[in-house]
């Protein structure tokens, strides 16, 4: 494992990190109906916490000589809820396996400090996955309309 490798690594995450960063951004502008009052909240905070992670990435990346990237991949649009529910999860999923990705290459450089960095990073991403999914398990349980339609 050499540095350059794992500097490739970084920049990839920090490309994830940015795709969060305006990903999180657009559902935070563009959620709409009652859910707003609960969702608009909880978009802007994935995005600050994206913008987070890209400032330590970004500040790690220089650090070892490198260039933090500006590019992202691609956001996923949309206006529907479940959608937006359902990206949100499969953004954090992906950055859990970045996260574990880049942990075994830097345990295999032998930098102990940036294990420690990314693991810290990686708890994060894996409590957004499983809060991500809890909420999308309540309202396909029928917590909400769809259940009271029935009734009705
Ligand atoms: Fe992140």
């Amino acid at each position: 494992m050499d540095k350059a490798t794992v500097l490739s690594k970084l920049n990839e995450i920090q490309r994830w990190e940015w795709t969060g960063v305006a990903q999180y951004m657009q559902y935070h502008f563009l959620v709409r109906g009652p859910w707003r009052a609960v969702f608009s909240d909880e978009f802007k905070e994935g995005a600050d916490e994206s913008l987070g992670h890209a400032k330590k990435i970004g500040d790690k990346i220089v650090a070892l000589g490198g260039t933090p990237t500006l590019e992202r991949a691609e956001v996923k649009q949309t206006i529907q809820l479940d959608e937006m529910l359902q990206n949100s999860l499969a953004f954090e999923e992906g950055a859990v396996k970045l996260y574990s990705e880049a942990i075994a290459m830097a345990e295999e450089w032998g930098n102990k400090a940036l294990v420690i960095l990314l693991e810290d990073i990686l708890l994060e991403e894996q409590d957004g996955a499983e809060e991500w999914a809890k909420i999308i398990a309540s309202t396909e349980t029928g917590a909400g309309q769809k259940s009271a339609s029935k009734v009705g």
